[in-house]
């Protein structure tokens, strides 16, 4: 008994010293930066159709298609950003990282539109790392547009500083509202495809300047998390293991601008709402936006309005809704897919006529994802909820249980 004690007590050193050494080896590898969560989220009625109407001025960009556009007066919808430094000395700035576009920008100094005035801006008379470009630079949204110049300067987050990246630093913003937005500019992660003025986006500079091990980003959110600090990780330089749970399912980036996939199929229940529609994974979306004919079939299983909205009383017996990615289900139980304020349901798929799926926090929340740059494609697995379990899993104690049962039976 003893010595079967000491042995056992001996694999287990041997064992949390060989694992621990591994993890540290592959984490020490990995760059993070906490993702910060807006102060007063709350997912509403009110944010959502808002916010739908926000992300059908991202998408108008690229689509032919001119709908009607309503300002905006809710900005609750951004919920994640992260602290950034530019320049030198560090003239710091919160910025969204969002997959779906592929331009950092920042207001600058001498900007005196309003949405300037309340946020941190780049002055680049202080930075002594400045470089001028002068080209003049701007992003049009449905309602109005970012417009000023290119500049280049040192970037800097997650420990890394990419020397001479070069960004929009805005003097105008007109019509777009960011006023009342928690961050103050955008750092874009999508492909150098989708760039305005073909500049060259800050991952891509990091990888080209060697600053992280494998072209690899990937993002931890949490969709409900009680703090603010720590509304999720951006993970540079590959993933961390511990956050998600079993392997990551991998599909083939189709259209390297957005980071744009292929579905086999998506339902909810036993209805099947579509079939081999792509989907992009955008981390500046929160909700869950469907092509119409799509959202149409969605609305009336639930006999929902054009917001989205429908009576109900409990959300228990509400199936899932499940998307099926390289034969794999991803399962969204219903109470992240739908809110209930009091008699009244909303759903948080909405649709701005396009004719892919915009897959949101409400997607990217429950499931850890991973953006391959190198290979253009994207992994995805559910989140380890109980990621504070970190480092005592139970196989790990199993593995010093069993070989103690397993002695004590052949002696
Ligand atoms: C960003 O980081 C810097 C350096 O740690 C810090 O001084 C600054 O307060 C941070 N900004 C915000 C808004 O958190
Ligand atoms: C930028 O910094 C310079 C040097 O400190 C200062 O003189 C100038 O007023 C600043 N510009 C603006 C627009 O704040
Ligand atoms: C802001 O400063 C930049 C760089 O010096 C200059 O090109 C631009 O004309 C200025 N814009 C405004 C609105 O003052
Ligand atoms: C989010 O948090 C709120 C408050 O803690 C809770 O009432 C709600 O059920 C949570 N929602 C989900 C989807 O877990």
């Amino acid at each position: 008994m003893a010595r079967c004690q000491l042995k056992a007590m001996a694999l287990l050193a041997g064992i949390l010293i060989c694992m621990g050494v591994a993890t540290q080896a592959a984490q020490a590898a990995l760059h993070r930066i906490s993702v910060q969560r807006a102060p007063n989220f709350k997912r509403t009625h009110k944010n959502i159709v808002a916010e739908r109407d926000f992300v059908q001025q991202k998408y108008r960009l690229n689509t032919a298609n001119g709908y009607p556009v309503e300002p905006l007066s809710n900005y609750d919808n951004f919920q994640y950003y992260g602290n950034i430094s530019i320049g030198t000395p560090a003239q710091y700035f919160l910025v969204q990282f969002d997959t779906g576009s592929s331009n950092l920008w920042v207001p600058a100094s001498n900007c005196s539109s309003t949405a300037c005035l309340d946020h941190q801006t780049y002055n680049l008379s202080q930075s002594s790392t400045f470089a001028a470009n002068g080209t003049p630079f701007s992003i049009t949204y449905g309602t109005g547009s970012v417009s000023g110049f290119l500049a280049a300067d040192n970037v800097g987050f997650a420990g890394l500083t990419v020397q001479g990246q070069t960004f929009g630093a805005v003097t105008t913003e007109q019509g777009t509202n960011f006023v009342d937005a928690y961050f103050d500019g955008i750092l874009g992660m999508g492909f150098p495809a989708l760039a305005a003025d073909g500049v060259t986006p800050t991952f891509q500079n990091l990888v080209s300047q060697g600053l992280v091990q494998s072209p690899v980003f990937s993002f931890f959110l949490r969709d409900n998390g009680s703090t603010v600090n720590y509304g999720g990780e951006l993970i540079l330089g590959g993933s961390d293991p511990s956050l998600y749970v079993g392997g990551l399912t991998y599909t083939n980036v189709i259209q390297a601008e957005y980071w744009k996939f292929q579905t086999d199929y998506i339902k909810i229940g036993s209805t099947i709402v579509s079939t081999y529609d792509a989907a992009i994974a955008d981390t500046g979306t929160s909700l869950i936006i469907a092509p119409l004919a799509e959202y149409t079939l969605i609305a009336a299983l639930f006999n929902a309005n054009s917001d989205g909205l429908f009576q109900c009383t409990s959300l228990s017996s509400v199936p899932d809704l499940v998307i099926v990615i390289n034969a794999v289900e991803f399962r969204i139980p219903a109470k992240y897919y739908i809110i209930q304020e009091g008699d009244y349901c909303a759903l948080s798929i909405q649709s701005i006529n396009q004719d892919f799926w915009i897959m949101g926090d409400v997607f990217l929340g429950r499931f850890y994802t991973e953006f391959d740059v190198g290979n253009q494609r994207l992994g995805f697995a559910p989140v380890n909820s109980a990621d504070s379990l970190r480092g005592t899993a139970l196989w790990k104690i199993l593995v010093v249980v069993l070989p103690c049962g397993m002695w004590k039976l052949m002696n």
